[in-house]
């Protein structure tokens, strides 16, 4: 099989029923990506795939050959961290660490899911009315990303404070 994640391409001997959480973690060592509940209801394994979000732990490996795989390893460039990254650690939207990959790649995803692209500001464009999302609403978008020692707070203003220049 053959994938392309965060740029590389690899050919693989997998089993069928490999899934994508354990391509990158077992397979490709990239430990960025969780496993949580490995059953769809926490988020912790979210990874990119063409710009959208997805739970690796129930999408199975075969079915995404060819397709542009990101995992949190793949959104430093040039050795800078991402906005989103930097954010983060400027607002602690995190305690323990284990959910912000995914809290990361979900939320880049989130606004790669708004119409007309990544938007300068958290703003939506709806029956073509610009209108700006509010914390509750950015929590209702980010509610896949479960955080177990709370730090949503942080994480909606990291969010905010990255998208809104
Ligand atoms: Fe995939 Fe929890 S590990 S959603």
């Amino acid at each position: 099989m053959h994938f392309i994640i965060n740029g590389q391409n690899h050919a693989l001997d997998l089993d069928s029923r490999t899934s994508l959480l354990d391509l990158v973690r077992d397979h490709l060592l990239l430990t960025g990506t969780k496993k949580g509940c490995n059953q769809g209801a926490c988020g912790a394994c979210t990874v990119l795939v063409d710009g959208e979000r997805i739970n690796s732990c129930l999408a199975l490996a075969v079915q995404y050959q060819d397709r542009t795989i990101t995992t949190i390893e793949g959104l430093v460039s040039a050795n800078a961290l991402h906005p989103l990254q930097q954010a983060f650690i400027e607002h602690d939207g995190f305690q323990c660490g284990y959910c912000t990959p995914g809290q990361i790649c979900s939320a880049i995803g989130m606004m790669a899911e708004m119409e007309h692209g990544v938007p300068s500001a958290i703003t939506a464009d709806l029956a073509g009315e610009t209108v700006q999302l509010t914390h509750d609403e950015l929590r209702e978008r980010m509610s896949g990303n479960l955080c177990r020692c709370g730090a949503h707070n942080g994480i909606i203003q990291a969010i905010q404070d990255s998208f809104a220049e």
